[in-house]
């Protein structure tokens, strides 16, 4: 586990709900194709894949965003579908399309090519972490992340991203119980996966539930919730961990009353409504819609101030409602960034 307390732990004391002297930010999807120094790291590679298992490569672009854009945090580079791969489903990153899997799991028989992931199946992850870690010298603190396992069963049974995951519902609703099943490697697969990575270092770690949205509340408490639980239970006691189930607001009570700090908010939640959800003593991350950066800087100055007061200043972590979109220029990025840092309560 990190033993390098950061200069900069504004991340680390709100999501323990400490008093900030002002509100820390980052955004999701901040390593990636909004910096020209990012797309020229990936163009000198053969692609998204090998900046994924280059350690050397992702510690860079991991932190690009701290010394380009002044973030309070770094977040590890790499990828929600290392987890999928690591048990027995390789993926491929096409250009312009996005993930696609050559196997998936949809029947009993698939259960024979997959297994419950090793933690050393992962090392160049862990690499990664230590050498960016050496590189951030103690700057900031470092998040390593996982997708959520409900997340990860979407991409292990469709075979590719999806507008309306058909193939993952249908699975749920035809096979229920291969789907526990499969969601109990998956999670075995994580939580071996985030301890290795707060071994090596990482100070704070999140999980992306990016699909929960497509769920029914009554299907995300069988599916999700009792996954994530087993998730928390198993980190507790480490770092500070952050839950984001993107589209699920009315899934916030129920993952603040399990062993996490922060709950993420979408841009689709008022803040007030987040916080009368989760109560008092969670702390909230988010949630500034990612196109208002599309606006000019007055409108970004507004956005984020009025997004920095609907929070009330304890207990947030500003970021994004979701990932930055590939097409944001980086210099209003920075204004969201700047207004955050100089904005204070009265
Ligand atoms: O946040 C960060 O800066 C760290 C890096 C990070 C990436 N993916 C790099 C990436 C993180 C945290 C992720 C998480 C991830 N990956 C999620 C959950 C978060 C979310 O946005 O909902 C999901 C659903 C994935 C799966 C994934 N990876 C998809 C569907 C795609 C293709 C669509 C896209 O955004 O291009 C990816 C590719 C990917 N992962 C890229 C990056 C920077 C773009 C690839 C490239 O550089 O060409």
């Amino acid at each position: 586990m990190s033993l390098q307390k950061p200069e900069n732990d504004l991340l680390l004391r709100a999501a323990r709900g400490e008093r900030t002297e002002r509100t820390p930010v980052w955004l999701m999807r901040q390593a990636g194709r909004i910096l020209p120094e990012y797309r020229a790291v990936r163009a000198s590679l053969s692609g998204f894949k090998e900046l994924v298992e280059t350690p050397e490569k992702a510690a860079e672009v991991t932190i690009q965003p701290v010394d380009l854009l002044g973030v309070d945090a770094a977040i590890i580079f790499s990828d929600i579908l290392v987890i999928p791969e690591a048990m027995g489903l390789p993926y491929e990153m096409v250009e312009k399309r996005g993930p696609l899997f050559r196997d998936t799991v949809r029947d009993e028989r698939d259960f024979d090519r997959i297994r419950t992931a090793k933690a050393e199946d992962l090392g160049y992850v862990y690499e990664a972490i230590r050498l960016t870690l050496d590189g951030l010298g103690g700057r900031v603190p470092l998040i390593g992340f996982a997708g959520a396992p409900f997340t990860i069963l979407c991409y292990m049974t469709e075979g590719s991203g999806s507008k309306t995951f058909s193939t993952a519902r249908k699975f749920i609703v035809q096979r229920p119980d291969l789907a526990h099943r499969l969601m109990d490697m998956i999670t075995e697969s994580t939580i071996v996966y985030l301890r290795a990575q707060i071994d090596a270092g990482a100070h704070l770690v999140q999980v992306f539930d990016s699909w929960a949205g497509i769920l029914s509340p009554a299907d995300y408490r069988t599916f999700c919730i009792p996954y994530l639980k087993r998730i928390c239970d198993a980190l507790n006691g480490t770092v500070p961990v952050t839950l984001f189930s993107k589209g699920a607001h009315y899934s916030y009570a129920d993952l603040a009353a399990l062993n996490c700090h922060t709950v993420g908010v979408d841009w689709n939640t008022p803040p007030e409504a987040a916080r009368q959800a989760v109560g008092p003593n969670r702390t909230l991350q988010g949630n500034l819609d990612p196109a208002a950066l599309y606006g000019n800087g007055k409108e970004i100055v507004k956005a984020t101030t009025d997004m920095l007061r609907a929070f009330g200043g304890h207990r947030h972590i500003a970021n994004l409602g979701h990932g930055v979109y590939p097409d944001t220029s980086p210099e209003h990025v920075k204004i969201f960034i700047d207004t955050v840092k100089s904005f204070r309560h009265e």
